[in-house]
């Protein structure tokens, strides 16, 4: 399944009227310490200001879902964690209930895990997840989390006793389960944004002038355009990306490292693009190819790609001066 495109980013103090109303519905606080019905405005906004202090012990942040008009606020998500261990503790809420049941859960535990380990340099990430919750332990199962225990009787709700399955995933593993040490074609994600933008620097493909991480991240998220990789022996070294504009299909960022290159890679990759398109009923093939780049060129022609009669048009917004008209050469 492709990777529904999430951002975590600060909470303010806008969302807290939609905290309000999602935790005071039992349907969302079903699988959750907390129970609805006790939360206002006012107690957020306490909460709030505490958890904004710079000491505090643990990390909070809103989770936006990318749509077609914009960032939609979707849920929560927490890191509870000691430096001196380096142990950390995950809580997972997604609020808007239009969002459940469509991978963003998932989406959510790989980004927070990637937080956890590559930003907060954390060796441990676990949970504890009622027995009930069947889709979350799959979720987190998923993302590697392994069963670590069984705390029978841990928490007692809405009128019964509830058992609390503790999970985790050590970060030796998480490395192991990112490089799915398997050769050949792969999907890539915003979990493997690092690897790619390696990639690309030795293809010459990165940094771009006009683009920034952000970006390539919602690009390797998006449920619109293929993201493929090539691996051997773990290592990242090829990848393609092909969109469906609608009209057409588009070739972006096809790259092979130097040292697999003249081995049938790209050309793999193309064909594996060209076959998701023509399944989804798209009958052409774009790519821009820069006039001087012999490599490529030589590929297209061995792969029966055509010249055309049309040149491509650009505009900088914020770039070149009015009236200034650029090809691509
Ligand atoms: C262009 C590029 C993707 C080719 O990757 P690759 O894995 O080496 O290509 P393949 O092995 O699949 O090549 C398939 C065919 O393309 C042609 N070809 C590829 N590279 C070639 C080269 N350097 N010289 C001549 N022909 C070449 C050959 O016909 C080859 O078949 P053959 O080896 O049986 O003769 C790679 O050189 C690259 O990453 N370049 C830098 C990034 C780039 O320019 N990307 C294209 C943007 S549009």
């Amino acid at each position: 399944m492709t990777e529904m495109c999430i951002r975590l980013r600060a909470v303010i103090e806008d969302d807290l009227p939609r905290y309000v109303a999602w935790l005071n519905d039992p349907e969302v606080t079903r699988y959750t310490g907390m129970e609805s019905g006790e939360f206002t405005l006012e107690s957020k906004q306490e909460w709030l200001a505490e958890i904004s202090q710079p000491d505090h012990h643990a990390r909070f942040w809103s989770v936006d879902a990318a749509t077609d008009t914009g960032w939609r606020h979707i849920g929560h998500t927490a890191m509870y964690f000691r430096y001196d261990n380096r142990i950390g503790d995950i809580s997972i809420v997604i609020g808007d209930k239009t969002a459940w049941g469509k991978g963003y859960g998932t989406a959510i535990t790989r980004e927070i895990l990637r937080v956890g380990f590559e930003e907060l340099g954390l060796q441990k990430i676990g949970l504890g997840v009622f027995t009930g919750n069947v889709y979350g332990i799959r979720c987190y199962e998923n993302c590697g989390l392994r069963h670590e225990a069984l705390r029978r009787r841990a928490h007692f709700k809405r009128g019964q006793w509830i058992d609390l399955i503790q999970m985790a995933v050590l970060r030796e593993e998480w490395e192991a389960m990112l490089n799915q040490l398997v050769d050949g074609l792969c999907e890539i994600g915003p979990e493997h944004l690092k690897e790619v933008l390696a990639l690309w620097t030795v293809c010459d493909l990165w940094p771009h002038p006009h683009e920034t991480e952000e970006q390539i991240r919602t690009v390797l998220s998006r449920n619109r355009a293929w993201a493929i990789g090539w691996r051997v022996q773990g290592a990242l070294v090829g990848t393609a990306i092909g969109a469906n504009d609608g009209f057409r299909g588009w070739l972006y960022r096809l790259g092979v490292h130097p040292d697999h290159r003249r081995l049938g890679i790209a050309a793999a990759l193309v064909n594996e693009i060209e076959q998701r398109l023509s399944a989804a009923g798209i009958r052409q093939l774009n790519i821009m190819v820069k006039r001087r780049n012999t490599e490529a060129r030589a590929l297209y022609d061995k792969l029966n790609y055509d010249d055309t009669e049309v040149d491509v048009l650009r505009k900088r917004f914020g770039g070149k001066p009015p009236g200034h008209r650029e090809k691509v050469t």
